[in-house]
């Protein structure tokens, strides 16, 4: 059986060491998580996999690390500081704060349509939409709200709202030693920016040709009104991000191409079923100010339903253009041309020199930008497994892609107390480590069933067991099985005799 709820996937993660609360003993900070050691591999291991995936794989990729503390200049000029928004709102009884549109989005049809008709708009199942248009005259909406009897979730009551105003999600941060309303840095809210801002630096020292991507992982942090639902929504996160650049006109065939490949690397490497992933187009009227077209690849999870994996945008020409000086002198497409902020700080010019047509061009960028955090949650929803045995056992197991799984293999003594069998064991586990550069791990602290059960809940592949008949000790004098050990398969739990010689490349076929 799967697993029906997140509180499942929390639990596992808390009690086997994948994922921990940020700041637990203090009590906690909202909306981080810390991985712990089993967890630390499966994120590596996801991220190892996308980076093989879009940047070893394609030989039009560069990978790229970028700091975290941001100019302001950057997200200033990118639309962050304007419009990286949030809609907010308070109850004065509760002194609980929404984001306004789920707050909407929690209420009833009836209420919704109260809100709308009290408002003086039409009424609408979409919850963001009206969140968009109350905002436009905040405190009409707030007498809307009241007179439509608006409900608190937390309590069922009707609410007493404040006006809803928006509120921006970046987190400011203080740059040296003196504090002043101008030596702050951002904590960079995507790690796209980075990418845009050194498009020179990587063209010149690269001599790439269009098309060409930068690819680049790593944290980025986001001032959520309400981080929730374990690893899906908080205020420190990791993304997986592509900047992928393109002749204009060329950008909405390479779009599709990405969107099509990235779906099928959710399924293939990271194992997801196909039937749990769809794709969401973001209605015209939403898109962000960059967008002129943004496909998210939505996953299944539990409890929460259809929700977004990875968001996939062509950004046409708005970031190189907005980051560009002498934008008056620029070919920009007529949206970027007539609404990007007018640049009076950046020194380059972020063109691309078109040699067969003999002028300077700004490419278009299509955009993969997928959450780390949120690929791990799939990963792990996916995998999980709760299996009634023969005999009415019960198990739990992580199927994880085995090139995910934190541990590939558990060496495990059949006896404890026989000092030549755990000599061998730790020899093997010694030897399946040396070259591998896989997470091989000795365990002996219990008898062997359970030793598997632990194993098989955390999604390792394979057990090794050394036992009587591998150091030519079987009944009867039996020796034809010397120098073997067990290898027992995670998810048919069938076990095999294999070499010991032959044993490391058993487990490399078997981990792609
Ligand atoms: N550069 C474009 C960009 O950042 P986004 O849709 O805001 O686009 C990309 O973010 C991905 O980052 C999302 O699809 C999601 O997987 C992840 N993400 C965004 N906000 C998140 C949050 N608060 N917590 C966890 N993951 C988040």
């Amino acid at each position: 059986m799967a697993a029906d709820s997140l509180d499942q996937i929390v639990s596992l993660c808390k009690r086997r060491g994948f994922i921990f609360p940020g700041s637990e003993i203090y009590g906690g900070l909202q909306g981080t998580f810390d991985y712990g050691p089993l967890g630390v591999e499966l994120k590596n291991n996801l991220k190892r996999l996308w980076w093989k995936h879009n940047v070893y794989e394609r030989d039009d990729m560069e990978g790229i690390e970028t700091a975290l503390l941001t100019n302001k200049y950057v997200l200033r000029y990118s639309g962050h500081e304007a419009g990286f928004v949030d809609p907010l709102i308070d109850n004065r009884t509760t002194k609980k704060r929404f984001r306004f549109d789920h707050l909407l989005r929690d209420q009833s049809l009836d209420i919704l349509d109260a809100i709308a008709r009290e408002f003086g708009t039409e009424p609408t199942s979409d919850h963001e939409g009206l969140s968009m248009t109350l905002l436009k005259d905040p405190a009409k909406a707030e007498v809307a709200l009241k007179a439509a009897k608006c409900v608190d979730p937390t309590d069922g009551k009707p609410g007493d709202w404040t006006q809803p105003r928006t509120f921006n999600m970046m987190f400011k941060t203080q740059v040296g030693p003196v504090a002043d309303d101008e030596s702050f840095a951002y904590l960079r809210p995507e790690t796209a920016q980075g990418m845009f801002v050194n498009f020179k630096n990587v063209l010149d020292s690269t001599n790439r040709k269009l098309p060409f991507g930068i690819a680049q992982q790593g944290k980025s942090f986001r001032n959520e009104i309400t981080p929730r639902n374990f690893l899906f929504r908080v205020r420190e996160l990791e993304q997986m991000e592509i900047e992928y650049f393109v002749m204009p006109g060329e950008d909405e065939r390479i779009h599709e191409e990405w969107i099509e490949d990235h779906m099928n690397w959710w399924v293939e490497e990271v194992g997801l079923d196909r039937e749990k992933l769809n794709l969401h187009e973001h209605a015209k009227e939403k898109l962000s100010h960059y967008s002129k077209r943004t496909v998210d690849i939505m996953y299944n999870f539990p409890s929460l339903g259809f929700d977004e994996l990875e968001g996939i945008a062509n950004r046409t020409d708005w970031d190189l253009g907005s980051h560009s000086r002498d934008q008056a002198n620029l070919p920009l497409s007529p949206n970027t041309a007539e609404k990007a902020m007018k640049n009076e700080h950046s020194t380059e010019k972020l063109t691309y020199f078109d040699q067969p047509n003999n002028k300077h061009i700004v490419p278009f960028v299509v955009e993969p930008a997928a959450g780390v955090d949120r690929g791990v949650l799939a990963a792990l929803c996916e995998a999980y497994c709760e299996e009634e045995l023969e005999g009415g056992d019960k198990r739990t197991v992580l199927k994880l892609k085995p090139a995910l799984s934190p541990i590939k293999v558990a060496v495990l003594p059949l006896a404890k107390n026989k000092p030549d069998i755990v000599a061998k064991a730790k020899e093997i586990k010694k030897m399946l480590q040396a070259d591998s550069g896989m997470r091989v791990v000795y365990d002996d602290s219990a008898a062997i069933g359970k030793l598997y059960r632990r194993q098989d809940e955390v999604g390792t592949p394979f057990c090794v067991t050394v036992d009587f008949d591998t150091l030519g000790l079987g009944k009867d004098g039996d020796t034809s099985l010397t120098d073997t050990v067990t290898v027992r398969d995670r998810d048919t739990m069938q076990q095999e005799r294999i070499r010991i010689d032959e044993l490391e490349a058993y487990v490399r076929k078997r981990l792609r």
